[in-house]
């Protein structure tokens, strides 16, 4: 069974073949039949923290595949009322094809995978979000018409984004570039992972140095979903973290600026920027949606 839960399940070949599908599904989508693969078939977007995009998009992707989504909150169900993630896992499987899952902690990930019977899709933990950097290297290969031979710069928190990050360029040896604060820096052996899968890493302090003359610049939220008590403490730490107009002045002339969304405009990243012309926020949200469907395509074994 295919279970997508980091960007290493697909290896290097079948993370550019989802690309390449997530391709043909934005193409077809401009094509009034489309592609049906979900007819007959229902899936579970189950949801334990906030979400617009991922619930969006998978939502949407379903519908448009001719399948039927399920979308179930914690509030609301009986998950919020302590029903372990091990009894949901093992309803869910009896009555829908797959499940998308979005927690906080990768041990309840880990659970429902372990007591599914269906492919289960990570929409996101505290440690990772590989569904989202799907969507970034859409992006990348949609503005740049390649991934290799760029330079990326991450500039921020070394959260679920920079470790997802971490991962796309340790499997494409990718150079990445991170600017973090001290003791904001990703995990250490996801770095060294990176690096011994072929990737140029190097985490730096000065974000002028991570996004000299790069290509793609990503940022992300101060504080994630659950860390709110730590937001203004966080602020002070990423003070001079801000994706600026002077700081891109650093960047190359045809760099790209990426944010998951949402953002925080004059916090992590100043209005000009994310509205600015070098911005690809909004292509990149809207790769959700393609990647989504190739996502699930992949999981179910279906081809575009
Ligand atoms: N980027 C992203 O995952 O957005 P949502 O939290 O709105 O799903
Ligand atoms: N790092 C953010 C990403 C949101 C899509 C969070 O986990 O809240």
């Amino acid at each position: 069974m295919r279970h997508l839960l980091s960007l290493s399940d697909l290896g290097r070949d079948g993370l550019i073949k989802l690309l390449d599908s997530a391709d043909k599904y934005k193409k077809l989508r401009q094509s009034p039949e489309g592609s049906q693969p979900l007819v007959g078939k229902s899936i579970a977007l189950v949801f334990e923290k906030a979400s617009t995009r991922t619930r969006l998009s998978l939502e949407v992707a379903v519908v448009e595949m001719g399948g039927h989504p399920v979308v179930i909150t914690s509030v609301g169900s009986q998950i919020a009322r302590g029903e372990p993630i091990a009894d949901t896992a093992r309803v869910l499987s009896r009555m829908v094809h797959a499940i998308a899952f979005r927690t906080s902690g990768v041990e309840r990930l880990t659970d429902m995978v372990k007591y599914s019977s269906v492919p289960v899709l990570n929409a996101l933990t505290d440690q990772s979000h590989p569904m989202q950097l799907l969507a970034d290297l859409q992006t990348v290969r949609a503005h740049f018409g390649r991934l290799d031979d760029l330079k990326y710069a991450w500039v921020g928190d070394g959260n679920n984004m920079a470790t997802s990050w971490l991962e796309a360029a340790g499997l494409l040896g990718l150079t990445l570039i991170l600017a973090c604060p001290e003791g904001y820096e990703p995990p250490i052996e996801q770095v060294n992972q990176a690096r011994a899968l072929g990737a140029e890493v190097h985490v730096v302090r000065d974000p002028r140095e991570a996004v000299r003359d790069a290509h793609v610049v990503s940022t992300d939220v101060f504080a994630s979903m659950g860390q709110e008590a730590e937001h203004r403490d966080r602020l002070d730490a990423f003070n001079g973290f801000i994706v600026s107009r002077d700081l891109l002045t650093n960047a190359h002339s045809e760099h790209r600026v990426l944010h998951c969304l949402p953002a925080h405009r004059g916090e992590e990243i100043e209005a000009e920027v994310l509205d600015g012309p070098n911005s690809a926020v909004w292509d990149q949200a809207e790769a959700r949606l393609h990647t989504s469907k190739a996502a699930l395509a992949w999981a179910l074994g279906f081809d575009a």
